[in-house]
């Protein structure tokens, strides 16, 4: 279901969430930050969901940052109220056990590129502008960009991004590893919609699975990370889709997943 800011649609397995205040450039006031927890939420619960692409409308901006108008008025407790919503937005959506892939179809500033970060796969456009402007704007990111930008380019490149806040394009994004694949002007929705069937096509549960050992094994020290993919993989094991896929295999057709 769409709310006020948030288009929201599901068609052959795939949830699209569009991020819908293109007069402002997308930016994120704090009822479009709710929306994306609640519409998580719903893509996370809903079973017949298999991925979920975040984008922004219209053809400038993915998200160019947290709304600055709402921000400036902020006293020292809501701001940190205001980072906890964000990070908790995020967070849902890092934690899905459904791939979630960004669009990026034009600039992904501050929290937008925060947004970005906490999706699993990034598609941007040859025009999207990318960067972590808050330190010029007094304030510093605030939606978890100082964590999981250095955490997916190395605190090399995060750290000139924050301090500088250069400001980088698609093909240098893809360069350092912030974005997977750069597609063409306009197309960064199709891309990534091309990105997720092939995720579609793969085992469902074993994504689920294989989204978690990244995810809870990026926080372990790397004996810890394979025991938790041993029990991962053992459980897997015992799964029909592990039976059809390797059937399928043998049979030489397509396998016929069911999720269970
Ligand atoms: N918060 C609130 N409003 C924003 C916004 C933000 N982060 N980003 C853009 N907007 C608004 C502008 O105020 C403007 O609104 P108006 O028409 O009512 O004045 C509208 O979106 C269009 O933006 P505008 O600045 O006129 O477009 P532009 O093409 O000249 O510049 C950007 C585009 C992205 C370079 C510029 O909007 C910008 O720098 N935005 C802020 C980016 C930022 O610092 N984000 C981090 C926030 S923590």
């Amino acid at each position: 279901m769409s709310t006020d800011n948030i288009l929201y649609e599901v068609k052959d397995r795939l949830a699209v969430m569009t991020v819908n205040r293109p007069g402002k450039l997308n930016a994120l006031d704090s009822r479009t930050v709710k929306e994306i927890l609640q519409t998580a939420g719903q893509a996370a619960a809903d079973d017949s969901v298999g991925a979920l692409i975040i984008t922004g409308a219209g053809d400038k901006a993915f998200v160019a940052g947290a709304d600055i108008s709402e921000l400036a008025r902020q006293t020292l407790v809501e701001g940190q109220a205001t980072s906890d919503r964000g990070q908790a937005a995020f967070s849902a959506l890092e934690n899905m056990d459904k791939p979630v892939i960004a669009a990026i179809n034009g600039f992904a500033l501050g929290g937008g590129l925060e947004l970005a970060l906490a999706c699993h796969l990034r598609v941007a456009a040859a025009n999207a502008v990318m960067g972590l402007p808050e330190l010029g704007l007094g304030i510093i990111p605030g939606y978890g960009g100082t964590q999981r930008l250095a955490r997916l380019v190395g605190r090399g490149h995060a750290l000139e991004m924050i301090l500088t806040a250069r400001k980088v394009k698609a093909d240098e994004a893809a360069r350092m590893g912030l974005v997977n694949r750069v597609v063409p002007e306009g197309e960064a929705l199709a891309g990534a919609r091309e990105m997720a069937g092939k995720i579609l096509a793969q085992g469902p549960l074993a994504v689920a699975f294989a989204l978690r050992a990244v995810r809870h094994g990026l926080e372990m020290s790397l004996a810890a990370g394979q025991a938790y993919e041993a029990s991962l993989f053992g459980m897997v094991s015992a799964t029909d889709d592990m039976r059809e896929g390797m059937t399928a295999f043998l049979e030489k057709r397509k396998p016929d997943f069911t999720g269970r």
